[in-house]
């Protein structure tokens, strides 16, 4: 018997867990699923097994990590979704209730599991050159198998990383490498930094330690063809102020922002610095190298809602805490080590992406979900950006009583152009408490879906997923 879950915001509603594995072979699809697109979407999010333990408060970050995959070829979409079983879900499975304090807290962990690997899996699943990988930032990648979504096994490259990954890593198609990071990579709260490089084969080539200066939170970076940026902004974490009972994460915007620019194949001596006040981002949309100038355009804010400041109150809305489009640059051949902003719309979204084929290269279109009424969390819009017309924007409502995932781009099959393809967002329908999946003609977002597939069941809301060409 396992116990209900407490009473929290992210467990009820359109985050409510769906705390079963299913298989729909073949959903009932509104519209013409187009031909030219084949290959299965997936997305990785939290779905918690058990309720927290005693005393503990959950966090919509803590869930055990759920993948759910949607398998679009010869005119059927089909829907698969599968628990990550980590070693942290196999030991709670087994004892039939939660082990682990939430984020492995150890105040609130059972003893059985002090000296096991907190990994909740619940982020991110991308396909490295035919590893599928499901990743969170505080732990090390958990490969699945693409067609059953069964578990592998945990990857660390030949046992060279001990510690967290990032789940945004970068993936250059030019020349299929996997450039990613771990941050705390010197131990809890650590401002230590470590740089990988994995080839096109998934060896690791490059694992490099440098310290930021100071510790924060480092949820994405940016990759361009020619250097990878490490942003430190000032979402500090401490473990001296847990101690004298403070948060683990604090805003302190005193702190600024600073960049960590390495090339891509240089080594921690080559790591350069550059600064700017008190900015934030969850994401990044794409960067790339231009003459001596690195760009990012990002979903960035000048203050984040995530952690409280160290006084105990919160950024509001005066200090610029919605998410908004524009574009961060360093240049190389500057000698002031200066960030440059460039705002480019007031409209609040988040989840950026692009056609991924041009991963860390110069690219023209933009993807995103935005709420007008800058609902942070509760997105209702699509959002399509032309950076090359003025960074025109075009969005796509479903309306009222639905709320939207991230919309993934994928290439239409045969395509050789940006954009050139469609945009897959899953959405929640509050009116049926059921989960539809939408299929969107990349260049015509305002059209709206060219297919809709129905999906039997609440797939809850999660974090971010991939498309797999077939
Ligand atoms: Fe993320």
């Amino acid at each position: 018997m396992t116990r209900p879950m407490p009473n929290d915001q992210f467990l009820q509603g359109p985050y409510a867990p769906l705390g079963m594995e299913c298989d729909a072979p073949d959903l009932i699809v509104q519209g013409e699923l187009p031909d030219d697109l084949a290959g299965t979407y997936y997305r990785n999010g939290p779905d918690p097994l058990h309720a927290p333990r005693d005393g503990d408060q959950y966090h919509w970050f803590d869930g055990d990590g759920m993948i759910h995959c949607f398998n679009i070829e010869g005119g059927r979409i089909s829907w698969r979704n599968r628990w990550v079983r980590t070693r942290k879900y196999e030991l709670e499975r087994v004892a039939g209730k939660k082990l682990y304090g939430v984020f492995g807290n150890p105040m609130f962990s059972d003893p059985s599991v002090i000296n096991e690997e907190y990994n909740t899996a619940n982020t991110n699943i991308v396909d490295h050159n035919g590893r599928l990988l499901a990743l969170m930032e505080g732990a090390l990648a958990v490969e699945m198998e693409h067609k059953t979504l069964a578990t592998r096994k945990t990857v660390d490259f030949d046992g060279q990383i001990k510690g967290p990954i990032t789940a945004h890593p970068k993936i250059d198609a030019k020349t299929g490498e996997m450039v990613f990071f771990g941050y705390s990579a010197g131990g809890p709260a650590s401002k230590m930094l470590r740089y990988n490089v994995a080839d096109k084969d998934g060896k690791l080539i490059r694992n490099e330690f440098f310290d930021a200066p100071y510790s924060a939170m480092v949820h994405d970076f940016f990759v361009t063809e020619s250097h990878a940026i490490f942003p430190i902004f000032p979402l500090t974490q401490s473990i001296e102020r847990v101690m004298t009972g403070g948060p683990m994460m604090a805003w302190e915007p005193d702190k600024g922002t600073h960049f960590g620019v390495i090339p891509r194949n240089g080594t921690a001596k080559d790591v350069r610095w550059f600064s700017t006040d008190a900015k934030f981002m969850f994401h990044m949309m794409n960067a790339w190298t231009d003459g001596s100038k690195l760009h990012a355009d990002v979903t960035g804010s000048n203050a984040t809602q995530f952690a409280p400041k160290t006084d105990g109150t919160m950024a509001d809305a005066s200090d610029g805490i919605a998410p908004t489009f524009r574009r961060w640059t360093v240049d190389l051949s500057d000698n002031t080590n200066s960030i440059k902003e460039a705002l480019f719309d007031d409209f609040a979204c988040e989840f950026p992406r692009t056609d991924d084929r041009l991963a860390t290269y110069a690219y023209r279109h933009g993807y995103a979900v935005g709420s007008p009424s800058n609902r942070l969390g509760g997105f209702t819009h699509v959002v399509h950006y032309d950076t090359h017309n003025g960074n025109r924007r075009r969005t796509w409502t479903p309306g009222e009583g639905y709320l939207l995932g991230e919309a993934v781009f994928a290439p239409r099959v045969n395509s050789r152009s940006e954009n050139d393809g469609y945009l897959i967002v899953l959405g929640f329908n509050g009116n049926t408490q059921k989960s539809e999946l939408f299929i969107l003609r990349a260049d015509d977002v305002e059209a709206g879906p060219v297919a809709t597939a129905m999906i039997p069941a609440r797939v809850p809301m999660g974090f971010h997923g991939n498309f797999v060409a077939a």
